[in-house]
């Protein structure tokens, strides 16, 4: 049997994608990337990842909206969202979380959405896919609430850019943490010595494509099949066989999101 990676965080439904969305995925899979989840960002979004999900064995969604868009989570979303969230390829929701970095959505708000959102996934009994920039206190302050009356495996938090202690929390609290193409940068000394103390066992990793692409194609497009090089790196750093990074970290992502393949 060959590589078989799981790219844990895409946005294949978004515009980036139009003109060549079938090939991408053709990619992933000739890449060696069995599954992928694909997730939403608002709710046409969500509807979209569902569709895609619908369309493709191997491709998998996340229904949520993020703290960008927290101010469109009105009580009808949220009840689109709550049936979404149903679906039978839906295996989480997300991405949900806080946004101190740019704001798109006032700071009461996006604590509402965040809020509304994890009592959503309680309710379905899904995982939840964590955005959290330059929120760590806060977003930590609320999970941990959260996180105490829930079943383990609880979330991940993507695209991970807290420190060390902060990751042994949450990964006490049953999140895994997830690895994307900043790991591959030259200045992502820290990220990599985060990489080097964390167990295996609680790491995930994920492209975020079409965003931070990972060396060598930093500056292009990112895509699926790029997860490879996050792969790669953690071998590296962890000195591991890549084989053994794809098969755990696999092995990983089926446990959080229940996938059935
Ligand atoms: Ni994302």
């Amino acid at each position: 049997m060959g590589l078989e990676l799981i790219d844990t965080h895409t946005h294949l439904d978004f515009p980036e994608f139009d003109s060549d969305r079938e090939q991408v995925i053709v990619r992933a899979a000739t890449a060696g990337v069995g599954a992928i989840v694909n997730v939403g960002a608002d709710l046409a979004s969500s509807q979209a990842a569902v569709a895609l999900a619908e369309a493709h064995p191997q491709i998998y969604a996340a229904v949520g909206v993020h703290p960008h868009d927290a101010k469109t989570l009105t009580d009808e979303v949220l009840k689109e969202l709550g049936d979404l969230a149903s679906h039978s390829k839906v295996v989480a929701v997300g991405e949900i979380g806080l946004d101190f970095y740019r704001h798109l959505s006032p700071r009461d708000k996006q604590g509402q959405a965040f809020d509304q959102q994890l009592a959503l996934a309680s309710d379905v009994g899904k995982p939840v896919i964590i955005h959290d920039r330059e929120a760590h206190k806060e977003v930590m302050a609320i999970l941990r609430r959260w996180a105490e009356g829930c079943q383990q495996p609880v979330g991940v938090l993507h695209c991970f850019s807290g420190d060390l202690t902060m990751a042994r929390e949450a990964i006490e609290l049953g999140f895994y943490i997830s690895i994307a193409g900043p790991v591959t940068f030259d200045n992502a000394r820290r990220l990599r010595e985060l990489v080097r103390q964390l167990p295996l066992e609680k790491l995930l990793i994920e492209t975020d494509c079409p965003y931070l692409t990972p060396h060598p194609y930093r500056g292009k497009r990112n895509e699926p099949a790029y997860v490879q090089f996050v792969a790669q790196e953690i071998a590296r750093v962890k000195e591991l066989s890549l084989e053994e990074v794809a098969c755990i970290t696999s092995d990983n992502a089926q446990a959080l999101f229940a996938l059935d393949f």
